[in-house]
């Protein structure tokens, strides 16, 4: 005999339909005449009909059987009898595919009573196998952040990316707890907190991490799961690294400050230049004097504050350069002759600091359209932070190669100095950022300008140890 079920369980059909959703197989429920009066998730997800293909279709859209949905359950009924349970039935899906199920049919007593056809064996259909491939995708190659967490405060799962960016070693932290995974960092500068565990959710919120190598800006989006129940499940982190839109964003911030900086340097500038022009002079016609009387001691003293007071005006200049670089006088420039002529100045402060200086390019370089004296005052000041950042001995190395892609020239200028930690590395073209003592900070904020303005770039790498400084132009 069917199996049925006491009256309590199947009072009503609110709670087969219920009940139905449960059930992990695929399950549909007709009623007397055949007609399919509800269906649950996996048989949807196994057939790839939409629920409303099949509720109030007759069943033979799924079973395609030759009889009545009475008739298919007796037959059931009578092959369980000899001993194979459950039997097997064929079924269709929506591409029209047949294959067969193991099957059984039960009558709950249910008003009106109905038939409860539960279909074990349902092929995955290809969406589930694409659902499959995609979350696979997702923690193997995409560029996309994902950690997994259970109720317990362990890794479930975490995509390759994170593992790469979070320094972790995907085999090792399966299954870990996130104290132990993350041991070593503070709870509160951690990207998976404990705290995703209880509710605290996270929507597009910008942080940044550091691991041993770089420092990254992420935009990190997390939920916490829960059950059926209502209780927490676990919960996910994901995150995408946006480093490259928040270093676009901070260059921006950086112009506009450029700008702002040049609009005071340009009014301030000349009211500082004026002044001292006049003390020049009169402190010259001192020194003339004192010289004269043979007034030696003044006379040194003269000295002094004339070079001091070129100091200034050169600052002031460089912060002029800022504001407003002279105009730019374009014209085709030969950087050969350009290096020809900064050459000593740089052999000769690099002999006082006992460092080598390797040109490499000699009569090697291309014309640019360019302005002479500028790039002359580019070129020299990277020089000079090599010198500056090597000390007493090393190498100051000048080299070139041809982006040949964007018809560029790019001027390498490289020293074996102590490098450019990562935290710095942002702010070097800030204007007044200085590490030295006795440092403006104008200098690269200059050179970029002047660079920028006759259409070229500067780059900058430092890995550890060691600085290169690429000046790229189109060049002829
Ligand atoms: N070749 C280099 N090696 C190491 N640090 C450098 C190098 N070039 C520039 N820097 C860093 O960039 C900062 C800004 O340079 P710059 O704008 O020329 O100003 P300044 O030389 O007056 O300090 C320097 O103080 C230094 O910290
Ligand atoms: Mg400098």
């Amino acid at each position: 005999m069917g199996i049925t079920f006491p009256l309590d369980l199947w009072g009503s059909f609110q709670r087969l339909k219920h009940f139905m959703q449960y059930l992990p197989h695929a399950v549909f429920a007709a009623d007397r005449t055949g007609r399919i009066v509800e269906v649950n998730e996996a048989l949807i997800r196994a057939t790839g009909y939409t629920r409303e293909e099949l509720v109030n279709h007759p069943f033979f859209q799924v079973l395609p059987y030759r009889g009545t949905i009475g008739q298919l359950h007796s037959e059931l009924i009578a092959i369980e009898e000899t001993g194979s349970v459950p039997a097997e039935v064929e079924y269709r899906n929506k591409e029209g595919k047949l294959a067969k199920t193991k099957a059984m049919i039960v009558v709950p007593q249910s008003d009106p009573p109905l038939y409860m056809v539960n279909l074990f064996q349902l092929n995955r259909s290809t969406d589930d196998n694409l659902m499959e491939k995609v979350v696979d995708q997702l923690i193997t190659e995409a560029n996309l952040g994902v950690v997994v967490l259970n109720v317990r405060g362990c890794i479930v799962e975490i995509s390759q990316m994170a593992c790469r960016l979070l320094g972790l070693e995907r085999g090792k932290v399966i299954n870990q707890h996130i104290d132990k995974a993350f041991a070593g960092i503070p709870e509160e500068h951690r990207l998976v907190k404990r705290e995703l565990l209880e509710g605290v959710k996270m929507q597009n919120k910008a942080m940044s991490w550091t691991n041993s190598s770089q420092r990254y800006e992420l935009l990190v989006d997390s939920e916490t799961v829960y059950n059926e129940a209502g209780q927490v499940a676990g919960a996910y982190i994901l995150f995408k690294d946006v480093t490259n839109l928040r270093s676009l964003d901070q260059k921006i911030e950086r112009n506009d400050r450029l700008a702002m900086i040049g609009q005071i340097a340009a009014g301030t500038a000349h009211e500082i230049r004026n002044p001292l022009t006049s003390i020049k002079g009169f402190l010259q016609m001192f020194q003339q004097s004192f010289t004269e009387s043979g007034m030696e001691r003044e006379r040194a003293y003269t000295e002094i504050m004339l070079t001091e007071i070129n100091r200034i005006n050169a600052l002031v200049s460089e912060f002029l350069l800022l504001s407003k670089p002279r105009d730019v006088q374009y014209q085709i420039v030969d950087l050969n002759i350009v290096f020809e002529e900064i050459l000593p100045i740089v052999e000769s402060q690099a002999l006082l600091h006992g460092i080598d200086v390797n040109y490499a390019s000699r009569g090697q370089l291309p014309m640019v359209v360019g302005d002479n004296e500028l790039l002359k005052q580019v070129f020299l000041n990277i020089c000079k932070n090599g010198i500056e950042a090597m000390g007493n001995e090393g190498v100051l190395s000048i080299h070139h190669h041809i982006d040949i892609e964007r018809d560029l020239i790019s001027i390498d200028i490289h020293d074996n100095g102590p490098g450019i930690p990562p935290y710095v590395i942002d702010k070097i073209f800030d204007p007044f950022f200085t590490t030295k003592e006795e440092g403006t900070g104008l200098g690269l904020a200059v050179c970029q300008k002047i660079i920028h303005d006759i259409g070229g770039q500067i780059r900058v790498s430092s890995k550890g140890y060691g600085t290169t400084f690429q000046i790229l132009l189109p060049y002829l």
